[in-house]
């Protein structure tokens, strides 16, 4: 199994029904959502998909807010996982559900031959590690006819010495995840044959260590040794990395990427 989807495993017990109150509501907030379900819905007008994928689309709460702004009549929304407590907690029946992972699926998968794809995502790439990002943004950009969009808000930083620190907290808890610097996102997007239309800031996710002893499975000792070993080489960086008593908090920073496949 691929290393994103060992990812996934490990952190299975906090999905389905669990995964809405989880990160301080952030993943079912609807004003949270409204800058990406804006992006998405302006690639919508510009791009008239006849499907929508929302890869990594867990609960389907993004195709649902979707929904709710606009009903989108004749366009079918696939909400792709390869989580199953995540897509079963989907319950919406104008959404269809794909256990198929964003690493392999293919077009056809989700779209007939003459019909237009519009790919989504959120909060998904950093689970495809460091090395790992540009045969996968490769592997999208196969999925697409020249001119489909790819909209997706995901992890970065615009300082390369805070996305070090996450990773450096990411590394100590065990997880391959990785977060890159805007500019590096931008590089990588534009070497997989994306152009991009525009770039706009999101709401970052609050990380209370609490919350992340429960979704890795960290242990008190771990965490008091992350507080002190990140606090110690990375200091404390407001709304990135602070220490908490016994724990730490860190800020997740998202921009959102409007793409156009070339
Ligand atoms: C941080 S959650 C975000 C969920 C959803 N996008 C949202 O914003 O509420 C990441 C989701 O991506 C899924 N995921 C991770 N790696 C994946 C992959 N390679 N293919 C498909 N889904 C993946 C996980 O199962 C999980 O549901």
């Amino acid at each position: 199994m691929a290393s994103e989807e060992d990812s996934v495993k490990r952190e299975m017990k906090i999905h389905g029904q669990r995964w809405g109150s989880f990160h301080h509501r952030y993943f079912s907030d609807p004003e949270v959502a409204e800058p990406l379900t804006a992006a998405i819905l302006s690639s919508v007008d510009a791009a008239r998909p006849d499907v929508i994928a929302d890869l990594g689309g867990g609960t389907g709460f993004l195709l649902r807010e979707l929904l709710r702004r606009r009903p989108l009549p004749g366009v079918r929304l696939v909400d792709v996982d390869v989580s199953d407590r995540q897509l079963s907690a989907c319950k919406d029946e104008r959404i269809e559900r794909l256990f198929a992972s964003a690493a392999t699926f293919a077009r056809r998968d989700l779209v007939a031959e003459d019909g237009r794809l519009l790919l989504v995502a959120r909060s998904i790439l950093h689970y495809f590690g460091n090395s790992d990002l540009l045969p996968h943004l490769r592997h999208l950009r196969g999925q697409l006819d020249e001119g489909e969009r790819f909209v997706h808000q995901s992890a970065c930083f615009e300082d390369s010495g805070d996305a070090a620190c996450l990773n450096r907290v990411y590394e100590m808890m065990g997880t391959e995840k990785w977060y890159f610097t805007i500019d590096d996102l931008e590089a990588a997007l534009g070497e997989a044959g994306f152009s991009l239309c525009e770039v706009r800031p999101a709401p970052p996710l609050r990380l209370d260590s609490c919350d992340l002893a429960e979704r890795y499975g960290l242990g008190a000792d771990l965490v008091a040794s992350i507080r002190e070993g990140a606090g110690r080489e990375f200091g404390e960086r407001p709304e990135v990395f602070i220490s908490t008593g016994e724990g730490f908090t860190a800020w997740l920073h998202y921009s959102i990427f409007t793409c156009r496949a070339v």
